[in-house]
């Protein structure tokens, strides 16, 4: 999978597989499966580090886990999220951060919100990084927009989505990721864009799907949203495996004779 094959699925209909990755050991695992591209969320910011938002996600987090992601799925696409507030200081500061990404190993970039970024996305298409657009429930506006909230629900911001979808395009972005939004303008800004649209909470009509790892192999503990599908109980296997290992260190089972070294 390549960035021209994003736009290249989208004109034949395929649909794109995208998931969240933050390290070398799920990027191995990942690497070995279909998924057609791994995203380094600053999603790793609550999910691998704990914290409430992804605002504490930095440049250099970014990049650790952008190159772990790469060293354990060498030919996969990944794009990384540039974190928060790592484009909007200028130009230099956007490329930089942008380019220390790709040499960490990212194919391209993703960042939100169209608003002040069309100048910084063109500067970043025309410098050779690829940029993915994020609009509707994007994370970093956590207090702007006073939680995380199903965006685009009444008119006037429906059309505006709508109108930042086509300029995120027009400004070079080869794809865009589309959260919490209603099902039918996800639909509509899919059908107005020639580039490919990535849902999540978005409904059925984008041009593809992603959703976090975390989430969808059930080990996210009792996090819950609408849209998360659980394709696995990895809390029940990984809790059943440790005690496992606890009952057969206490009982003498393990290590056995074979687990062991006779001289
Ligand atoms: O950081 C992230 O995981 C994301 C996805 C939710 C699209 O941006």
């Amino acid at each position: 999978m390549t960035v021209p094959d994003f736009i290249r699925y989208k004109a034949e209909g395929r649909k794109i597989s995208v998931c969240t990755c933050y390290d070398a050991s799920f990027a191995r695992i990942a690497a070995a499966t279909d998924m057609d591209c791994l995203l380094v969320g600053d999603s790793l910011s609550t999910v691998i580090y704990g914290y409430d938002t992804t605002i504490p996600a930095t440049m250099a987090l970014m990049t650790a886990h952008t190159a772990a992601v790469r060293r354990g799925a060498p030919e996969k696409m990944v794009v990384a999220d540039m974190p928060f507030l790592s484009y909007r200081t200028g130009l230099k500061d956007a490329v930089e951060n942008a380019g220390a990404l790709l040499r960490a190993g990212a194919n391209a970039v993703k960042l939100e919100g169209l608003s002040g970024n069309e100048e910084i996305i063109r500067y970043l298409t025309e410098s050779g990084i690829p940029v993915m657009g994020h609009l509707g429930l994007t994370p970093q506006f956590y207090h702007a927009f006073g939680g995380n909230k199903v965006q685009g629900r009444e008119e006037k911001a429906a059309e505006r989505l709508l109108e930042h979808a086509s300029a995120m395009e027009k400004a070079g972005c080869f794809s865009m990721v589309l959260e919490c939004i209603p099902s039918p303008l996800a639909g509509k800004i899919s059908r107005e864009l020639t580039i490919p649209t990535i849902g999540i909470g978005a409904g059925p009509e984008t041009d593809g799907q992603v959703l976090v790892i975390y989430d969808l192999l059930g080990l996210s503990g009792n996090f819950k949203a609408k849209f998360v599908r659980k394709y696995a109980d990895g809390t029940a296997l990984f809790t059943e495996a440790l005690n496992q290992f606890h009952k057969d260190i206490l009982s003498g089972e393990y290590p056995s004779e074979k687990e062991s070294f006779s001289k």
